[in-house]
């Protein structure tokens, strides 16, 4: 892949002063991490398809653009040249084909231009500065600074397949009103409204003479291109791609970065959170996997015939204990749930479940492989001891794996043993049972 033929150019929009942050710099060179907002936009990018990387800064930030641009363009030749790095997407693993000989000269697809005093002048100051043979602009904001790479390279393809303007947009979640001061006017129907986001991509010809034409300010460069008359279509936007905007927006952003470099699981209940961390995840970081473990115990003396490892056994003693008592299954709930940092069986089937109260194993695995998934994880598999006298476990051990790796969705193997007559096990008091699970960020 060499500059030569590279057709796309991204317009970073990074001048502004960020009176709302109020953090006593430019918005764009204010740190999320130990890294500030524009570095961590512009990993995003050099993740993308490659493209002409225009960065329109201050004109005293200038210098320090440059080497924000560079460094990050630095560690993503990095990136895509050591495959012991994690390749963070499905676009970025295209991109890092080790024949791609942009891979060791991302800088050369930086240009840094100064702003203006309006978006609108440093967009138009930035557009002056793309290669004569780029056909696809792209404007970004750099205060959207977690959007993933995925967002970027879904408008820019959209662009080509159309040729119309293209945004990238969220569906309206809270309900609206128009307001006339303090009064509510009248409702608004969300269902035909959608915030916009960026980046947002044109044909360069097109783009260019909305610029030379427009005499007013636009909100975003959407309408100042559907002003002159083109159409723009949207495409699936990103919760990611939120623009850091006040003190809060800076928090949330600081959150996810932190939880995702450490990863950790989003806190809260929130399901935003949940899927826009998992989403950073898969666009920034390595995926590394985490290891849980869970152990239960249940003394015999229930009620019906014994459940144990998903299956029934017939004419042996039952265990006693919440639900059906299957120490196997509660074990690798436990495991799993403990790996992902998810909390317990307690936090997710408690007596606020009261359809979980006689289940069986599958019926708790099939909700903890859910659980997960929601919370971004897979499972890559889970591995049981039984420490147990009864029953004997190994004529039923290959049926036992097939029903619980069916219901948790990932390989369950399980060991059982016994305990040379020692502890409550080799009393024949009860079972107990050790599970230890991996997973790993769900891609
Ligand atoms: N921007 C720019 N030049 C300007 C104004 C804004 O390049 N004269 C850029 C910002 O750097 C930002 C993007 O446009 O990446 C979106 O603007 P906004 O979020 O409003 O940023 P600021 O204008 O910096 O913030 P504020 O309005 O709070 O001052
Ligand atoms: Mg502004």
């Amino acid at each position: 892949m060499s500059i030569a033929r590279i057709d796309t150019a991204i317009v970073i929009v990074a001048a502004g002063s960020g009176a709302r942050l109020g953090a006593g710099a430019p918005k764009a060179f204010v740190g999320i991490d130990e890294s500030p907002i524009l570095r961590h936009c512009l990993d995003g990018v050099f993740a993308a398809a490659p493209a002409q990387v225009i960065v329109v800064a201050p004109e005293e930030y200038l210098g320090e653009a440059l080497s924000i641009a560079h460094a990050a363009a630095d560690d993503a030749d990095r990136r895509a040249a050591d495959p012991r790095v994690a390749v963070p997407s499905q676009a970025h693993a295209q991109h890092a084909d080790p024949s791609a000989d942009v891979r060791d000269r991302r800088r050369d697809l930086v240009t840094i231009a100064a702003g203006g005093a309006t978006r609108q002048l440093s967009v138009a100051a930035g557009l002056a500065r793309v290669w004569s043979d780029v056909d696809v602009v792209l404007v970004h904001d750099a205060a959207r600074a977690l959007t993933p790479p995925e967002v970027i390279d879904r408008v820019a393809d959209r662009v080509r397949e159309t040729g119309h303007g293209v945004i990238p947009a969220l569906d309206v979640i809270d309900t609206i009103k128009r307001v006339d001061g303090e009064r509510i006017a009248a409702p608004v129907d969300r269902s035909d409204l959608a915030t916009a986001q960026t980046p947002q991509g044109f044909r360069r010809d097109v783009l260019d003479a909305a610029y030379q034409r427009a005499s007013e300010e636009f909100t975003d460069d959407a309408a100042l291109v559907a002003d002159a008359g083109h159409d723009v279509l949207r495409v699936e936007g990103s919760a990611l791609a939120f623009k850091i905007t006040t003190a809060a927006d800076l928090v949330r952003a600081r959150d996810l970065v932190r939880r995702a470099s450490r990863n950790l699981p989003a806190l809260g209940e929130n399901r935003e959170n949940f899927e826009t961390l998992a989403e950073f995840r898969d666009a920034r970081r390595p995926h590394l996997p985490r290891v849980g473990v869970g152990t239960d115990v249940h003394g015999y003396g229930g009620d019906g015939s014994l459940w144990l490892a998903g299956l029934e056994w017939p004419g042996e003693p039952a265990l006693s204990g919440h639900s059906d008592g299957d120490a196997v299954g509660h074990a690798i709930v436990d495991a799993v749930l403990n790996a992902a940092g998810l909390g317990d069986i307690g936090t997710h089937f408690g007596t606020n479940r009261p359809e979980f109260a006689g289940a069986h194993a599958e019926a708790f695995l099939a909700e903890t492989a859910r659980i997960l998934a929601d919370a971004g994880w897979q499972i890559g598999n889970v591995a049981v001891q039984l420490q147990a006298n009864r029953p004997v476990f190994s004529p039923r051990r290959a049926e036992a794996e097939r029903v619980l790796s069916d219901a948790l969705g990932a390989p369950v193997t399980v060991s059982a043993t016994t305990t040379d007559r020692l502890g409550f096990t080799g009393r024949g008091e009860g079972v107990h049972v050790i599970a230890t699970a991996l997973v790993v960020p769900r891609r």
